[in-house]
């Protein structure tokens, strides 16, 4: 049975990736800083599958610990979700050297850093189970977004990180791609005001925003035997936006 790794998994997208990977049998390990009530409740249900921890992603020394205390657990690593993220919201010029520096450090270098650590143990994985890694970028990497030009700064770098990785990990059966949803009903959203959720609304194809299970099915997709042909690519799910 797969080990999959998830950051971030606590609340909104995060938790409902954890969700849908112990319902399809995964075992799964994940971390956010605080924790949640649905995550203890899932905790509880899932005793033997399911390994949580508290931890802040700004330090790679605890990541470290994190992914060699699931490898213990588990015996080892099959796939790697990268998705705590944080957004600070606001204009470049009056943003602070501290917003900057955290978006740079969860988003981007956390990230990085989840990632090298779980593909140490990855190269080891049963390649029947297709290992892989999906890093969670955003639709506003390409699309651009005013407000959020240093999120997504970090975000374009999640996906060159990806496709690149994808060509280095390729040769050893590991896959590599992103998901880049447009904006969900999570907490991460719940600045928007009235005004841009409606004008945000208006240019989606699908008339709606985006929830986290749009997103999930297209991880979960991604993360089994069959994607097993499909890396280096990044899949939007934004309802056309
Ligand atoms: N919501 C959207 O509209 C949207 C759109 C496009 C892309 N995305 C992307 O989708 C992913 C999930 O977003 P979401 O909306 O589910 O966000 P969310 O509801 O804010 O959840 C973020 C998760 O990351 C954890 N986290 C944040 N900072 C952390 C840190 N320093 N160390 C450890 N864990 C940390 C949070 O837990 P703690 O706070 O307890 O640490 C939480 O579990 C992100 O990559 C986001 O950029 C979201």
């Amino acid at each position: 049975m797969p080990t999959t790794l998830v950051s971030g998994g606590s609340r909104g997208l995060g938790l409902a990736t954890v969700e849908r990977l112990l319902a399809r049998g995964d075992q799964v390990a994940t971390f956010s800083r605080a924790g949640s009530a649905a995550l203890t409740a899932l905790a509880e249900q899932h005793a033997a599958s399911l390994h949580t921890a508290c931890l802040d992603a700004r330090e790679p020394e605890e990541i470290r610990q994190f992914v060699a205390a699931a490898r213990e657990r588990f015996g080892g690593i099959t796939h790697c979700i990268a998705n705590a993220a944080i957004a600070h919201e606001g204009v470049l010029a009056t943003m602070r050297d501290d917003q900057i520096d955290s978006m740079l450090a969860v988003n981007l270098t956390g990230s990085i850093v989840l990632v090298r650590e779980a593909v140490r143990q990855m190269l080891f994985a049963d390649a029947a189970e297709s290992p892989s890694v999906v890093v969670v970028s955003s639709v506003v990497a390409r699309t651009g977004s005013q407000g959020l030009s240093v999120y997504a700064a970090t975000k374009a770098g999640l996906e060159g990180f990806a496709v690149s990785l994808a060509r280095e990990l390729g040769p050893r059966g590991i896959r590599v791609n992103a998901v880049a949803p447009g904006f969900l009903e999570t907490d991460l959203s719940q600045t928007l005001s009235d005004d841009n959720r409606s004008r945000i609304v208006r240019r989606t194809a699908m008339g709606r925003l985006g929830t986290p299970a749009d997103v999930v099915a297209a991880i979960d997709y991604l993360t089994s035997p069959r994607a097993a042909f499909i890396t280096g690519q990044t899949i939007a799910i934004d309802g056309g936006a």
